[in-house]
This record gives structure tokens, C-alpha cells and sequence, in this order.
């Protein structure tokens, strides 16, 4: 290894180049992974948001080795993948599979402690992911969301230096999830690099230093929520308004677009502030005002757009 390599490693977590994966169907393959490029650096948190069908799992589970990628690259920390996993760098958290029955909670994270050469304590994780009212419980017979910690658990037990999660959150209650997003925050800030997919905004917005959004196996925008965000309309008004004219409405400064939802209006806006004067003077029956800002459930719909394309 020269020194540019290791400066290199030493900043660069993850990097993907030209990855592609298809796979055979009776309709004829689908491409699940179209070339797909990526650099992580050690200590981002990043969010894979993406609609079903995106290829965020199957760009997963190629990093993760557990798929064979048709083309392209993948380095972690400098490393081929099968060794970075071999030396317990990796901790992954699947979307799919089970958890080794016959097992009590502890037990299996005992087991799973002794595969690695430098795990974190049991006790430690145990902690961190708050399980322990689980310990004593066979793996058999946690709850859907139980089963999600245990599972979060077991990833973190390596103490490894990427944790790749693939839609951590689902099955748990909100209490769970703001646990978990807590335990990842504080597991994030000792220098780990963290991939997560979901399909959840609000987690990729709130909890993601950067947001890869996929979709149709490419991915359609990289970057800050903020930047992804200001792609699009950036705020919405929605107020009750009975027979509202949506041409009318289209036509108020600050309005981009103007949907409806029964007696519902919905106003895009690209200023809401003028739009919002400019709506009440002219419609002083409107009520039920709601101005909100977040806009990446536009940004994510209108930069992944129409999913009935997915076919071609
Ligand atoms: N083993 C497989 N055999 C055939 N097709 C597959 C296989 N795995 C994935 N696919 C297809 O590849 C595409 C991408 O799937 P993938 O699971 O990567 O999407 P995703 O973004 O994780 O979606 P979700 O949000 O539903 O989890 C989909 O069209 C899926 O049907
Ligand atoms: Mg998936």
C-alpha cells in the first residue's frame, strides 16, 4: 500500500463504482441495480431513501457480500469486502431472516461476541439498545419490534467501524424508534460510518448527515436533506376552503402548484409567506390553516417520479 492509498482508506468508508445487479424473471431480467457509484466517508451517517423496488436492499446486501454483483466495485475502508467483513468492520441489520432459536437473548449475544476479534462488550450493547428486560427471553419469543432490537443488537456487537442498516425501524413503536435513533446517534458520534435504508422521510431528514435518494436501481439525488429539499416547492398550505377555485388559486404569487382533498386545499409554494397574505385577503372563508415546511415528501415524489414507469 503506497501513502496516497492508506491517506485515501483513511477518509473513504465506502466506494462503489459501476455496481450493477439484474435478475432473471419470467417477464425477462429486472434491473435491480443500474451502475450505481458511491463515496461514504468514515463518519457519515447516510440515509438510502428510496420507494419499494428502489434497489437500496440489493445495493445492501452487495456490500454486505451476501449478493454477487453482475459489474462494477466495492471497497470498504480500502478493503475487498469479504475482508473488511472477516475482520468484524461490518454490522449489518437485514431487512429480511430470522435470529438463531433455542437461544436465550443473552446466549445469543455471547455467541455472536465470540466470531469477532474485537466485539463490544455484551453488557455495553446490551445498554446501548436498552434490551435488558430481554435477556433472559428465548429468541423465539420476542414481539415483531423486540425482535428489531435484538436484531440492532447483534449488528452493533462486532463494534464495527460501518453499520449498514437495512429499514432499522420497522415493527417498532415510536417509543422503539426514538430509541433506536438514539443508540444510533451515540453509536454514530464514536467516529462510525452508518448507512440506513428507509422509506421514512422524517428518519432520512432528521437523523442522515446526507440522503442518497434510489430509484428504478439509479440513484436520483445525492446530497444534504436541505439541498434535496430545495429541489422542489418548499412549503405546502392546507386550508378548508368549500368550492375553492383551483385555477384561481394556481394564480396566487408564491403558489406552485394546487391540489385537492375533499373540501381540503392544498397549496405548493415556492414562498408561503406571500402566498399566505395573498390567499387570506382574497378567500376570507378559509380556515383550518396548516403551513408546513419539510418538503422532502415533494422532493422525494417529484425526483423519483411516476413508479408506473418501473416496467420499461
Ligand atoms: N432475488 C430476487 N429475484 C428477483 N428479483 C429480485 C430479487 N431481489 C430483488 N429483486 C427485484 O429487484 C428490484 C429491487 O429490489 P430491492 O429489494 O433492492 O428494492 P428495495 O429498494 O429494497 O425495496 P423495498 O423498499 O421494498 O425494500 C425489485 O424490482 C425486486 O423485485
Ligand atoms: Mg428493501
Amino acid at each position: 500500500m503506497t501513502s496516497t492509498d492508506i491517506a485515501e482508506s483513511t477518509t473513504t468508508g465506502v466506494h462503489v463504482s459501476g455496481l450493477t445487479k439484474s435478475f432473471k424473471s419470467p417477464q425477462g431480467p429486472v434491473h435491480a441495480v443500474r451502475g450505481i457509484d458511491l463515496r461514504i466517508d468514515v463518519g457519515e451517517t447516510v440515509a438510502l431513501l428510496g420507494p419499494n423496488g428502489a434497489g437500496k436492499s440489493t445495493t445492501i446486501d452487495m456490500v454486505l457480500g451476501l449478493t454477487k454483483p453482475d459489474a462494477g466495485r466495492i471497497e470498504l475502508f480500502g478493503r475487498a469486502p469479504a475482508d473488511a467483513i472477516a475482520a468484524g468492520s461490518v454490522g449489518g441489520m437485514l431487512q429480511v431472516g430470522g435470529v438463531i432459536p433455542d437461544l436465550n437473548v443473552r446466549e445469543l449475544l455471547d455467541m455472536m461476541a465470540s466470531l469477532y476479534p474485537n466485539p463490544l462488550g455484551v453488557t455495553e450493547v446490551v445498554e446501548l439498545c436498552r434490551i435488558d428486560d430481554l435477556v433472559g427471553r428465548k429468541t423465539t419469543k420476542l414481539s415483531g419490534g423486540q425482535t428489531q432490537r435484538l436484531r440492532f443488537a447483534i449488528a452493533l456487537i462486532a463494534n464495527p467501524d460501518l453499520l449498514i442498516l437495512d429499514e432499522p425501524t420497522v415493527a417498532m413503536d415510536v417509543e422503539a424508534r426514538r430509541q433506536f435513533w438514539t443508540t444510533m446517534r451515540q453509536f454514530a458520534t464514536r467516529g462510525k460510518t452508518v448507512i440506513f435504508a428507509t422509506h421514512y422521510l422524517e428518519e432520512a431528514d432528521e437523523y442522515a448527515d446526507r440522503i442518497i435518494l434510489m430509484a428504478r436501481g439509479s440513484v436520483v439525488a445525492d446530497g444534504p436533506a436541505t439541498e434535496i429539499k430545495a429541489h422542489v416547492g418548499l412549503r405546502t398550505i392546507r386550508a378548508t376552503l368549500p368550492g375553492a377555485d383551483v385555477a384561481a388559486l394556481a394564480t396566487l404569487p408564491g403558489v406552485t402548484n394546487v391540489d385537492t382533498r375533499g373540501e381540503a386545499v392544498i397549496l405548493n409554494c415556492s414562498d408561503s409567506d406571500t402566498a399566505l397574505r395573498a390567499l387570506l385577503p382574497a378567500y376570507p372563508t378559509a380556515r383550518d390553516i396548516e403551513v408546513t415546511g419539510a418538503g422532502l415528501e415533494e422532493a422525494f415524489l417529484q425526483l423519483t417520479g411516476d413508479e408506473t414507469e418501473e416496467a420499461a
